[in-house]
């Protein structure tokens, strides 16, 4: 369902052992938890959160796992609620799986070749869309977003066709955003390494999502609740989480709360690339509480 990535880097940084207690913010399908697990027999405990609900309702609570269906911008309060005490190590494993991709039917892939699915990309199940924000948002805000949050080449062009286009009809599916995009990047862009969509998938969905700014409530509580000497460890996928975590953690360090332990953030080996692609944009940061 999804290779956890940068696994070996996540063990030797978070640094489980007999006993401990972690929480993996992001739980997906588990990957990173299942070896966590391993290395704290016996009694070490996980808290595994996932706001997917889909996702969620695949696994079962087992013994030393405590599966909760929420969003880590709650990290605080979900400690609380599950008296999960003395917490050694937090895991963000940023974005979303290779089954959203490939199996959610949920409008985030691009890959239109495969299939067109609905434009939805919610994580939550909330009642936000892309479609929603596709063709109801002004014209200002879709600009605002593609430049944001996909750091898109051509934000006012592809903005301004979506809403010539949505007067006609509206725009449902990620073949009928594809063909818009496609339209309107010229050519030379076309051919690139990524996929010319790439950019505004990625704009919507942190869109969608709240992506980023969950995140930036989030680290902070991460900070509060660790055990001095516990390990904080973010895995991102694309440039802006990972300025959010390089900032968070910098401050931090200023205020002398965190030692960075990464001076450069850790990327997978070209061996991991070779056996899941989807690992080669990302980026492991990890920090220590002082
Ligand atoms: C990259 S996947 C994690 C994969 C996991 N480490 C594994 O090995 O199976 C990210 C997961 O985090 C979930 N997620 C993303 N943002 C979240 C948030 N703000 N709160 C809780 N879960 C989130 C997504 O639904 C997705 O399942």
């Amino acid at each position: 369902m999804h290779k956890p990535a940068l696994l070996k880097e996540v063990l030797e940084y978070l640094n489980p052992s007999p006993g401990k207690n972690l929480i993996d913010c992001t739980f997906g399908f588990g990957g990173h938890t299942l070896e966590i697990l391993k290395k704290t027999k016996p009694d070490g405990k996980v808290l595994g959160i996932e706001q997917d609900k889909e996702i969620f309702e695949k696994f079962d609570h087992k013994k030393r796992l405590t599966l909760v269906n929420d969003n880590f911008n709650n990290l605080k309060q979900i400690v609380k609620e599950y008296e999960f005490n003395r917490v050694d190590g937090i895991l963000y494993d940023l974005g979303v799986s290779s089954w959203h991709f490939d199996q959610s039917n949920r409008g985030f892939s691009f890959q239109v070749s495969k299939r067109s699915e609905p434009l939805n990309m919610s994580l939550s199940g909330d009642d936000l869309t892309a479609e929603e924000i596709l063709n109801q948002w002004p014209e200002q805000e879709l600009i605002r977003i593609f430049k944001e949050y996909g750091e898109e080449k051509f934000p006012g062009r592809i903005a301004r066709v979506i809403c010539e286009e949505r007067k006609k009809h509206q725009i449902k599916t990620t073949k009928q955003l594809v063909e818009i995009i496609s339209r309107v990047v010229p050519k030379k862009y076309q051919y690139k390494r990524i996929h010319c969509a790439t950019h505004i998938f990625q704009a919507l969905r942190i869109a969608v999502n709240d992506e980023l700014n969950k995140l930036k409530e989030s680290l902070p509580q991460a900070l509060e609740i660790l055990e001095k000497n516990g390990r904080l460890v973010v895995i991102s996928f694309h440039s802006l989480e990972d300025r959010i975590v390089k900032n968070f953690f910098r401050e931090a360090a200023k205020e002398g709360k965190l030692e960075i332990l990464t001076k450069k953030p850790i990327i997978p080996s070209l061996e991991e690339i070779k056996l899941n692609s989807r690992s080669r944009s990302a980026k492991l940061r990890c920090a220590k509480k002082i």
